[in-house]
């Protein structure tokens, strides 16, 4: 079982639902820890009350980016951690820690990358009239929400939905979607091939398609 980091800033929903997949014996994943760059963060406690590491690394208390992703960096060694699930982490990582974790890190992003990169994206969805949304996993690369696809999933968009209910209804299926992801990525069903992603049983992409 490949040894995971989860990467988190907030509530850590997508982190519960990789430890609940990961608590099946056949899962090729195990969650060894839980890493946040806020102290306050609610999923850290989550973590802790499943019985796994968790830890906070403030960026506040570093003066560079680089200083806070080297501490980081040195966590994820020390415990001989594999690959890297970012999941709502709100720091934008320099490229040092990218190619450093090229190829092992992947994130899950609200929206059907490649549109709404960035932040606000059940909004500007919202605002651009698009009739179906969704959430994407995908390697991350030095660009911003930039990176292979590994899996993505759609749903409606529907006449009287606010952010919030379509925040819901994408999130429903992230909870899905990235551990579906993370089981391919890490039973070598999907992997990296010239900067892309080669699928070996290509049904299982689509989680909700
Ligand atoms: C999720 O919707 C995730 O896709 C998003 O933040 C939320 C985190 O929720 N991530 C990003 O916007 C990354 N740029 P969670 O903490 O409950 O998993």
């Amino acid at each position: 079982r490949r040894r995971i980091a989860i990467l988190i800033s907030g509530r850590g929903s997508n982190m519960v639902s990789l430890m609940e997949a990961a608590r099946a014996h056949d899962y090729p994943a195990e969650i060894a820890l839980v890493l946040s760059n806020r102290p306050d963060a609610e999923g850290l406690d989550r973590a802790r009350d499943a019985g796994i590491e968790a830890l906070a690394i403030d960026h506040k208390a570093y003066s560079t980016r680089e200083s806070f992703e080297q501490a980081l960096d040195e966590a994820l060694h020390a415990r001989d951690i594999e690959f890297i699930c970012l999941a709502g982490f709100m720091r934008v990582l320099t490229n040092w820690f990218v190619e450093r974790w090229a190829g092992r890190m992947v994130n899950i992003h609200p929206s059907l990358l490649p549109l709404f990169r960035g932040t606000q994206t059940h909004r500007r969805a919202l605002e651009e009239g698009v009739l179906v949304h969704g959430c994407t996993v995908h390697f991350v690369v030095p660009e911003l929400d930039a990176g292979p696809i590994v899996a993505q999933a759609v749903v409606p968009v529907v006449p009287d939905d606010t952010e919030t209910s379509l925040a819901e209804r994408v999130l429903e299926q992230e909870h899905l979607l990235y551990p579906q992801a993370l089981r391919m990525i890490c039973s070598g069903r999907a992997r990296l091939d010239g900067g892309r992603v080669i699928f070996t049983d290509s049904w299982d992409a689509s989680a909700a398609l």
